[in-house]
């Protein structure tokens, strides 16, 4: 698999779930501006790598702007520099040669056709690019699993959208017109697993560094949700596209197709989720439910078993 990312605390937490778990090949973490600007994303994708001893895996830096909008970022709710209040120190391996856009591309091209899942945790413009720049991905990607989108739950950004798809709505109208095989985890999903206290004490008692990275985004998550938003646990979105991936039980899909507004400024970055289609011919599937509890079990579980 790919993880496209722009960490952010959360994206963090799906990263360090991903290097815990040793049944997915993960070929590269590539990296766009979304919650802070590209060279920092890129940067803290090497610190979160770093930290979980996979110094491997490579990371691509991939678009700094928007297809068409402002660059805007989310750091009120992952601090100035992307990681909570962890020191962003420079870590000790570079960034890959190339850029995240070419990565996607070869790396997709030169597998068997469908055999590479690309989870997306941030705005959609690498993948728009990679679409852009090689037609015939759509029909040679596994699953693009999205963290992105709101439903029932409205948006977060807006009444009518969520972070990823607001910061960078052509892109993900792009992507959702592709073909590609698209499973969306939203709000409605992610809102349902949430990091309670007992939750975050969890992960704290495991006591390894991957674990106490990720509970410090918790930790962070929390102090901001409560004074910011005002809700007593933080939901944690971009793990669930990693943790799907590791266990599909944990979550209830429903197939539909879904489109983003482009046009209006009010409801820009919306996503319309159609479920009148015929489930044989829907190409994308929204996640209604999910199983909290399952998710940090599994969180708590391969980080016992990480670095
Ligand atoms: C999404 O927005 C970002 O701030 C988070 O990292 C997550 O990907 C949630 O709306
Ligand atoms: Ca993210």
């Amino acid at each position: 698999m790919i993880i496209d990312c722009d960490p952010g605390v959360d994206d963090a937490v799906g990263l360090l779930l991903a290097f815990g778990s040793p049944e997915l090949d993960l070929k590269a973490i590539t990296t766009v501006g979304g919650n802070v600007p590209v060279e920092k994303t890129a940067r803290n994708a090497r610190i979160i790598r770093q930290v979980a001893g996979r110094d491997e895996v490579p990371v691509y830096a991939g678009a700094a702007r928007p297809l068409v909008r402002e660059p805007a970022g989310a750091g009120e709710f992952h601090g100035a520099e992307g990681l909570g209040d962890l020191a962003a120190v420079e870590p000790d391996a570079p960034v890959a040669d190339g850029s995240a856009v070419d990565a996607i591309v070869r790396i997709v091209m030169e597998a068997e056709p469908r055999s590479v899942a690309l989870a997306v945790m941030g705005p959609m413009t690498n993948v728009a690019l990679a679409l852009r720049a090689e037609p015939k991905l759509a029909e040679r990607l596994g699953p693009v699993v999205v963290m992105g989108g709101a439903r029932a739950e409205g948006g977060n950004i807006t009444a009518s959208a969520e972070f990823n798809i607001w910061a960078d709505p052509d892109a993900a109208a792009e992507v959702f017109a592709s073909g590609c095989e698209m499973v969306v985890f939203g709000l409605d999903a992610t809102h349902q697993v949430r990091a309670t206290e007992e939750r975050i004490a969890a992960v704290e008692a495991v006591g390894n560094a991957s674990a106490d990275m990720a509970a410090a985004m918790l930790r962070f998550s929390q102090r901001i949700e409560r004074t910011i938003v005002g809700w007593d646990a933080a939901p944690l979105h971009d793990p669930c596209t990693v943790a799907w991936l590791l266990k599909p039980g944990l979550f209830k899909l429903t197939p539909c197709r879904i489109e983003v507004e482009t046009v209006s400024d009010l409801t820009r970055g919306h996503t319309a989720v159609e479920f009148r289609v015929e489930a044989d011919k829907a190409r994308h599937l929204w996640a209604v439910e999910a199983d909290g509890q399952g998710v940090f079990d599994l969180i708590v579980e391969r980080l016992g078993a990480a670095a």
